[in-house]
């Protein structure tokens, strides 16, 4: 072909006018729970495709519901009114209240994410990595990869797996990275339209390394921090840095290793590492901190804790009030589980207050993990409220991302090698070479593809005591965004108030998920 048909091609692709071009509606499907998945296959899946801003003065809205919407955009007019306020509850912005600004939102590549990925034909894989990574996807930005094995492995091994290997010169990545892991993140990025932000976690040492001589139950690092398992565990890290850099992966981040608190607990069903917060701060001033820091990635990002909330903020305290181990640390990342135990303003807020210069990252979520309410439940809108609810709640206290578990697994919830079975949004069908979005997927996506990276959070608030959930940001182009939820059974109308522009009539029908976009002048 000339090269002039390709400018012809471009040209026409480009000149699609409208807001909803390239959207592919939902194929929705019922398996007797409260709402729907979409299904998608090789050739197939539902996509609102990219989402401009209408013109100045005009607003869209994108709603989501347990009755069957899935992101169904619409675009209306902001409403200029000049007599006064209108009776019932407004939701006002208020742009010169501002807050943190976010990095992103993300899901993470395990092994049985990529097992469930790569099951499929090449065609569905590639639909479902476009649909989280694509600019035709939801908008991830962020994707956390375990250090070798997890509960969600079909084995258990580490990357020293060689008794007494102290310099780790037997250090080998596992065939889930080089088979499964690195290819798969290596497509993601090539379709992303940023640069990804990778998230490394660690769930335990090698068995050699540890008081209990095994990657499961109780147990931590022998000796002390400053001692060899402890500097060996460090320059694992680095290891494991530099191998995925052959690959030209480089992390953004790395946490101090999964759920600290669950190697302390008598018995632990599945891998982990047992820290206590006086442990992790001495362990990071002397072993991990200078290690990253004489690496060559000093500036990866080091996050602490990436264990429940309500560990906060006496985690933060022990481990950020000592100066030596402070200096190398950039964040605070936070699981959801039990997050109803301890409030958001208790665990997060005393949390950003008391340390405002560490972030908060949530780096852990899943659902179906709680005795009676375990495993998948395809079209659970339950479900996406809870997402839905927890990203707001989270981000209303600082947080400035939020990271799924995994970013895909099998009807059954797994693999795992424990059977610790979860929910994933999505559902992976190989038999019928398909996979389900579930209503959690959306719930993600009304924030993840209308909260760009650097999107700083604004003061929003409502006239009267209402139950509606919402959070309000503006973008760096200086558009606005704001969430709403309502997790109730009736339907609310109301109104949102931008005192530079004027106000947006809206209803958010029970059970639903709005998200609203608009030009707002740039005079924020
Ligand atoms: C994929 O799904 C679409 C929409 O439901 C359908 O028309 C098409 O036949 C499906 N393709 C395959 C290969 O099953
Ligand atoms: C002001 O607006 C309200 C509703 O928006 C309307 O009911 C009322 O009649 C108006 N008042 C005047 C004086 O125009
Ligand atoms: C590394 O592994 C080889 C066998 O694969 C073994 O011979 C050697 O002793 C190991 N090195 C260390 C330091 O453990
Ligand atoms: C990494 O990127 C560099 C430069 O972009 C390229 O030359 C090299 O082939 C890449 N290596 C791998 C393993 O992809
Ligand atoms: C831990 O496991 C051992 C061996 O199976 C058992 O004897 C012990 O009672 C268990 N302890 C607890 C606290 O469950």
């Amino acid at each position: 072909m000339a090269p002039w048909c390709f400018l012809l091609v471009l040209v026409i692709i480009s000149a699609e006018p409208n807001l909803c071009s390239g959207s592919r509606k939902c194929v929705g499907r019922h398996f007797g729970h409260s709402s729907v998945v979409c299904e998608c296959n090789s050739t197939y899946c539902d996509s609102i495709g990219s989402v401009p801003l209408p013109p100045l003065g005009q607003y869209s809205s994108y709603l989501s519901s347990m009755e069957g919407s899935r992101l169904e955009a619409r675009q209306g007019q902001i409403q200029v009114r000049t007599n006064g306020s209108a009776p019932g509850l407004r939701l006002t912005m208020d742009p010169v209240q501002k807050y943190q600004r976010l990095r992103g939102f993300g899901g993470a590549m395990t092994d049985a994410a990529a097992i469930n990925i790569l099951s499929l034909s090449a065609g569905a894989q590639e639909q479902l990595l476009q649909q989280y990574f694509s600019s035709e996807g939801i908008g991830y930005s962020v994707v956390r990869v375990p250090m070798a094995s997890c509960d969600f492995s079909t084995r258990l091994y580490t990357y020293a797996d060689t008794p007494g290997d102290y310099n780790l010169v037997n250090f080998t990545l596992a065939p889930e990275d080089v088979d499964m892991k690195i290819p798969l993140l290596k497509r993601a990025q090539a379709m992303s339209p940023q640069p990804l932000h990778l998230l490394a976690s660690a769930w335990s040492a090698p068995a050699w390394m540890k008081t209990n001589g095994a990657l499961v139950g109780k147990g931590s690092l022998k000796g002390q921090p400053g001692g060899k398992e402890h500097k060996a565990w460090a320059q694992y890290y680095i290891r494991f840095l530099e191998e995925y850099a052959k690959y030209n992966l480089t992390f953004w981040a790395l946490t101090t290793g999964n759920e600290p608190s669950a190697g302390l607990i008598t018995n632990y069903s599945f891998q982990a590492l047992g820290f206590t917060p006086e442990e992790q701060r001495d362990w990071v001033a002397l072993d991990l901190g200078p290690a990253v820091r004489s690496s060559s990635f000093p500036q990866t990002h080091i996050l602490i804790l990436d264990d429940n909330r309500l560990l906060l903020p006496y985690w933060a305290t022990v481990v950020l009030s000592d100066v030596h181990a402070a200096r190398y640390i950039h964040g605070v990342a936070v699981h959801w589980y039990l997050d109803s135990f301890v409030p958001a303003e208790i665990s997060l807020g005393s949390t950003h207050h008391l340390y405002p210069e560490y972030y908060l990252f949530g780096t852990e979520a899943c659902a179906g993990w709680s005795t009676g309410d375990r495993g998948v439940k395809l079209g659970s809108w339950e479900r996406a409220e809870q997402y839905a609810h927890d990203i707001i709640q989270d981000l209303n206290q600082y947080v400035v991302g939020w990271t799924d578990w995994n970013l895909a697994l099998d009807q059954a919830g797994g693999p795992n090698w424990v059977k610790n079975f979860v929910d994933s949004p999505v559902v992976v069908d190989a038999q019928r070479d398909v996979f389900y979005k579930q209503p959690t997927f959306y719930s993600l996506a009304h924030f993840s593809k209308f909260l760009w990276e650097g999107s700083q959070r604004v003061g929003v608030s409502a006239s009267e005591e209402t139950p509606l959930e919402f959070t309000a940001f503006i973008r760096p182009d200086g558009s606005a965004v704001l969430i709403v939820l309502n997790r109730s059974s009736d339907v609310i109308q109301f109104e949102v108030w931008d005192p530079a522009l004027g106000y947006i009539p809206c209803t958010a029908p029970a059970r639903s998920l709005l998200t609203l976009a608009w030009n707002t002048l740039n005079t924020h």
